[in-house]
């Protein structure tokens, strides 16, 4: 049983001002015009044989959530509400804890090969852009994640980029596509990084995770105890109703913060890797993003009431009004109702940094 999980508790900080802590990167339209990056990522699972998908958020978005899946036509979700965020290691636990539960719950005792529940861990701020060949992946994990193995979906780097994790390709493992993972390294040094993609048997770490949900909890046992007991707390203690599973605040407060890659992928000797060419982007960036939306001869990438005169290589996004650049290279502008970002393309990676010291101001 493939039990798919929808990450959409992050902030996506770094395409501020358009991404906003009330309204995240995950539930905007950035690249299919009336989809959001999270109704993007339930309709790349069309066709699969899936379970009914588990969304899990933070409670504050849970109309946004509840209202972006009723809207798509013949998708549904269980949507589960963190109380606050503890990261991906957490969430990934609830996850494994609830998909045992629903496989205790629907198991048939003649369908013994079917009872395993399998997690498919699906980021929801991703852009993928063939959709036949992230299926494709994903059915070629299932053999490895059912042999007990965690696997990744490695993508062929393209330069030294630290704000990923890093799959060392071990050996081909047999009658699969997929590889052993020789070593985990999240978000390594821009040193580090540049070496790993000179020595080519590194892959970026996609995110996207496949694995048997006991298996989780296992590696959760040696590495993050107090993450699955605070986790089984929150879940036993939880508020169902018709829309959503509201986990208890109190016990999931004193969950540590740590995500998947650094609290079990670092550590466990069972990682596996499938390899990934489906056109994957993580659009951390605004550059990323701006790629992703075909940039034009003088590569640019404009949206909304633009006007540009010797303009090149630049991002321009007007929301609400008239923007007009003249002789600047390299930028990103983004107009919207309250904020006006303006930033040299060098310094994007910058915006997450700016935005905690907006915060801090409050
Ligand atoms: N439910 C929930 N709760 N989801 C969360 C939380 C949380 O507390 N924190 C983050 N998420 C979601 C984000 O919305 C995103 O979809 C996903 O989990 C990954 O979190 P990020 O914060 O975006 O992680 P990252 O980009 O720094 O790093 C991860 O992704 C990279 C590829 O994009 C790692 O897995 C890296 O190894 C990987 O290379
Ligand atoms: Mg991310």
């Amino acid at each position: 049983m493939l039990f798919p999980v929808i990450l959409a508790g992050g902030h996506g900080s770094r395409l501020w001002p358009l991404s906003r802590q009330q309204h995240p990167k995950q539930f905007l339209p950035l690249l299919t015009p009336h989809l959001s990056m999270l109704q993007a990522t339930l309709t790349r699972l069309k066709g699969l044989e899936i379970q009914t998908p588990l969304l899990i958020c933070n409670e504050e978005h849970r109309f946004l959530a509840a209202e972006q899946v009723r809207q798509l036509p013949g998708s549904s979700a269980q949507i589960m509400l963190e109380p606050m965020g503890r990261n991906t290691a957490p969430a990934l636990a609830l996850a494994a804890l609830y998909a045992e539960q629903q496989t205790a719950c629907t198991s048939v005792p003649d369908k013994i090969e079917d009872t395993d529940a399998i997690i498919l861990a699906l980021p929801a701020d991703h852009a993928i852009t063939d959709v036949p060949a992230f299926q494709a992946a994903v059915i070629a994990a299932l053999p490895l994640a059912k042999a007990g193995k965690l696997v990744t979906f490695g993508i062929t780097p393209t330069h030294g980029e630290t704000g990923y994790g890093y799959l060392h390709r071990g050996a081909p493992i047999a009658n699969t596509t997929g590889f052993e993972v020789a070593e985990f390294v999240e978000k390594p040094d821009q040193d580090t990084a540049n070496h790993y993609v000179a020595d080519g048997h590194y892959y970026w770490n996609s995110g996207i995770f496949m694995f048997k949900a006991r298996r989780y909890l296992e590696e959760l046992v040696h590495f993050q105890p107090q993450v699955l007991a605070a986790c089984e707390a929150a879940l036993a203690k939880s508020e169902r109703d018709l829309d959503f599973i509201r986990l208890n605040s109190a016990a999931f407060a004193t969950c540590p913060n740590i995500s998947v890659d650094y609290g079990v992928m670092e550590h466990t000797t069972q990682a596996a890797m499938v390899p990934l060419a489906a056109g994957w982007s993580d659009v951390g960036s605004w550059s990323a993003l701006a790629q992703q939306l075909t940039p034009d001869t003088q590569g640019n990438t404009l949206r909304g009431d633009v006007l540009t005169e010797q303009v090149s290589n630049s991002l321009i996004v007007a929301e609400h009004r008239l923007v007009a650049a003249l002789g600047v290279q390299d930028v990103v502008i983004i107009e919207t109702k309250d904020a006006v970002l303006v930033a040299h393309k060098d310094h994007e990676q910058d915006v997450k940094q700016l935005v905690a010291k907006l915060e801090a101001e409050g």
